[in-house]
C-alpha cells in the first residue's frame, strides 16, 4: 500500500532513485521546504523506498488575480510509473491550491518532455506561454524552453488565468 505523507527534511537527501530537475535542485532546500511544508509530499512503499514526490508552493499577487499553487518539482521513480502516482500528487497540490484561494495551478516543463507534456494536458492542464531558454545548459545538454502550464482553481470562474499568451516570453520577464 502506498503512503502518501508530509517531507522531512531527511527526504530531501533521498532521491537518488528517483532523479531531479531544475525545480528540484534549485528550490529542494530544507528552508524552502520549511516555507512551504503542506505542499510538499511524498508517496513511499511498504518498505520504506521512495516511490514519488510533489514539492510546491503558493506566490503571486492577490490584486492581480495571479496567487496561485506552483508546481516546482514533480518525479515518480522508474518502477513506479503508470500507477497513477503523480495524477494523485497534483490532485493533492490542486486541493492544497484551492483551499489557500489559488486561481490556478501552474509549472514549467521541458518542451522536449513529451511524457510529462501529455500528462499535464490529460490532467487539464494548457500551455500559457513558452519561457525561451528557460533551462540553462549543463552537463552537455543545450539551453531549453519551457513550456509555462496551467489549470484554472475553481475561483477563476472565467478561466481568464488560461488565456494563453500569443508570444513568448524571456526568464527575465516571468515573476
Ligand atoms: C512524468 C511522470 C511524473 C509521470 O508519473 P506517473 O506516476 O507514471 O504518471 P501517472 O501514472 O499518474 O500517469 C497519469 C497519466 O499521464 C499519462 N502518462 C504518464 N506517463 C506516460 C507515459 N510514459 N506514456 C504515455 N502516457 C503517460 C497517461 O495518460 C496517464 O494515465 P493512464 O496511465 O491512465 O493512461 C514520470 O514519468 C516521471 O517522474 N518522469 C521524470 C520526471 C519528470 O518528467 N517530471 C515532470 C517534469 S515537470
Amino acid at each position: 500500500m502506498t503512503t502518501l505523507r508530509a517531507f522531512t527534511c531527511d527526504d530531501l537527501f533521498r532521491f537518488n532513485n528517483i532523479g531531479q530537475h531544475r525545480g528540484a535542485r534549485r528550490g529542494g532546500r530544507c528552508e524552502y521546504l520549511a516555507h512551504w511544508p503542506e505542499y510538499f509530499i511524498v508517496a513511499e512503499a511498504p518498505g520504506g523506498e521512495l516511490m514519488g514526490y510533489i514539492m510546491g508552493k503558493a506566490e503571486g499577487s492577490v490584486a492581480r488575480e495571479e496567487w496561485h499553487g506552483h508546481v516546482t518539482a514533480l518525479s515518480v521513480a522508474p518502477e513506479f510509473r503508470r500507477l497513477g502516482l503523480a495524477a494523485k500528487l497534483m490532485e493533492l497540490l490542486e486541493e492544497i491550491s484551492e483551499r489557500k484561494g489559488g486561481f490556478f495551478v501552474d509549472l514549467f516543463v521541458r518542451v522536449s518532455n513529451q511524457v510529462a507534456v501529455n500528462m499535464y494536458k490529460q490532467l487539464g492542464y494548457s500551455v500559457y506561454r513558452t519561457v525561451i531558454e528557460y533551462y540553462s545548459a549543463s552537463n552537455g545538454e543545450p539551453d531549453e524552453d519551457a513550456y509555462d502550464m496551467r489549470k484554472a482553481l475553481s475561483r477563476d470562474t472565467e478561466k481568464k488565468s488560461i488565456i494563453p499568451l500569443p508570444h513568448p516570453v524571456r526568464p527575465e520577464d516571468i515573476e
